[in-house]
């Protein structure tokens, strides 16, 4: 049978493995004096490619192998040699890079509830601000698997405010605990979720539905269990001292005797929770590329090691141990770029455990709402949080948006920024007004269904 005539374009795409067989089987030499299959001298490989491209996936093509189906390494590979361009330091990097993003697209097909359409809008564009009206249960749903980097939120506070009632306190921890389990999903791997919210002295309603029934509840720990609950690791807990408490109102100053002294909301907790979900895909090494990797150990924390096995890379140790490295340290590495750099006044500003932030000022003298929401945090928190914990165009969500001010920082940062908010009627209009009056944008709106 005649073989057909192809350019190397039409080989590597029809038939990859016959590409790739062509690639490795012939030295850099006798490749571009080969001239066998090709008909136009316009398209010859060789022109294009970096040649350390295929020694990557000659050392790696066994491991590659293991990873992936055939279908998946071919057009991986195809990828690969179409778009990788550069000396070899380059070709390392964004080899490594599209290695990464293959891992994200196939844990991501694991789950199938995702809305493509939802998440073309909300991750397009980085540029525009998002603003998503509905529950943030329902959107979380829809949204892609580990597609955001940040969460920065205060939920609401139990029966804090009128807008939000629950009729006791585990009917609401039972619907923040699902919400919080569907932020695991939907939050990417090695990140935080930073998570405001006050010990408030309220009714728990499980018993005694009168005054009796007033204690301190400890919302901090009781959403503690619940994070932990869902695969999240407790890390940090800042203590918000809000300065002078405005009221009297627990003091019971007109009883100046014992046992008539009850809780004031003078602090709040910021906490840290990161999720570590133990990742046990390989990664190419940084320093050669080539998925020649043992695992080397990991913790109970759910960070995977690696060694690098190949003998040929660029760095040894002394006792000629390969490259030890894990999907974490990459990560890490890959944001320390000069826009990223942290000021160190902000540094400065939480080195301490206990920050003093005065609670945001909402009235103004004629007694009306400024920012038309009862509740809004200071704007201090998401600034440290998205400066801290993401690097510019990484996605920043806020599931408990009220009047936006996280999504309003984070956009100011230079992040892909997205708020979800319940009540559309009560909070809208002074959102849309807020954002013009900051920020000098209208945010995408995206209605829930
Ligand atoms: C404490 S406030 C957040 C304030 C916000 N940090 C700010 O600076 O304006 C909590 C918000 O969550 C909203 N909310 C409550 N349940 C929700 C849900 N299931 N989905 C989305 N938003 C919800 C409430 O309407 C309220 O605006």
């Amino acid at each position: 049978m005649k073989q057909e005539q192809l350019t190397r374009e039409e080989m590597m795409l029809k038939h990859p493995e016959q590409y790739y067989l062509w690639l490795t089987t012939k030295d850099d030499e006798s490749r571009s004096t080969d001239t066998s299959p090709v008909k136009d001298n316009k398209s010859r490989t060789t022109d294009v490619l970096d040649p350390y491209l295929h020694k990557i996936f000659e050392v790696s093509d066994k491991y590659l192998k293991r990873v992936f189906n055939e279908e998946v390494l071919n057009e991986f590979r195809i990828d690969c040699f179409r778009h990788i361009r550069g000396d070899r330091n380059s070709t390392i990097e964004q080899y490594v890079k599209a290695y990464y993003d293959l891992i994200k697209r196939e844990y991501q097909k694991q789950y199938t509830n995702a809305d493509a359409s939802l998440n073309q809008s909300i991750f397009s564009q980085p540029h525009i601000p998002k603003a998503l009206w509905g529950n943030c249960l329902d959107f979380l749903r829809r949204m892609d698997s580990e597609s955001v980097q940040l969460m920065v939120t205060s939920p609401p506070y139990y029966n804090a405010r009128d807008y939000s009632q629950w009729a006791t306190l585990d009917d609401y921890l039972d619907e923040m605990s699902s919400i919080i389990k569907e932020c695991y999903r939907v939050l990417d791997n090695h990140r935080p979720f930073v998570f405001n919210v006050g010990d408030i002295f309220d009714n728990d309603n499980r018993e005694t539905k009168s005054s009796w029934g007033k204690r301190r509840i400890p919302l901090g720990a009781y959403f503690t269990q619940i994070f932990e609950d869902h695969g999240f690791q407790f890390v940090d807990d800042f203590i918000w001292d809000k300065g002078e408490v405005q009221t009297q109102r627990h003091k019971n100053g007109n009883r100046p005797y014992p046992l008539y002294q009850y809780p004031v909301n003078c602090y709040e907790h910021i906490f840290v929770f990161y999720k570590h979900r133990l990742d046990e895909m390989p990664y190419p090494c940084p320093i050669c590329g080539c998925l020649k990797v043992n695992g080397n150990a990991y913790s109970r924390v759910g960070v995977k090691s690696w060694e690098c096995k190949n003998l040929e890379c660029f760095e040894r140790s002394a006792g000629n141990r390969g490259k030890r490295f894990s999907a974490r340290t990459q990560l890490m590495t890959g944001l320390q770029r000069s826009e990223n750099l942290v000021g160190e006044d902000l540094l400065h500003r939480w080195r301490r455990d206990v920050v003093k932030l005065a609670p945001v000022i909402k009235i103004n003298s004629k007694g009306q709402n400024t920012l038309g929401h009862t509740a809004p945090f200071p704007k201090e928190i998401p600034e440290y949080a998205v400066q801290v914990f993401t690097g510019i165009n990484e996605s920043v969500l806020d599931p408990f948006a009220g009047s936006f001010t996280t999504t309003i920082e984070s956009f100011r940062q230079k992040r892909n920024s997205i708020g979800i908010e319940l009540n559309r009627t009560m909070f809208r209009d002074a959102v849309l007004t807020r954002f013009s009056n900051t920020v000098g944008i209208r945010p995408k709106e995206v209605d829930s269904e």
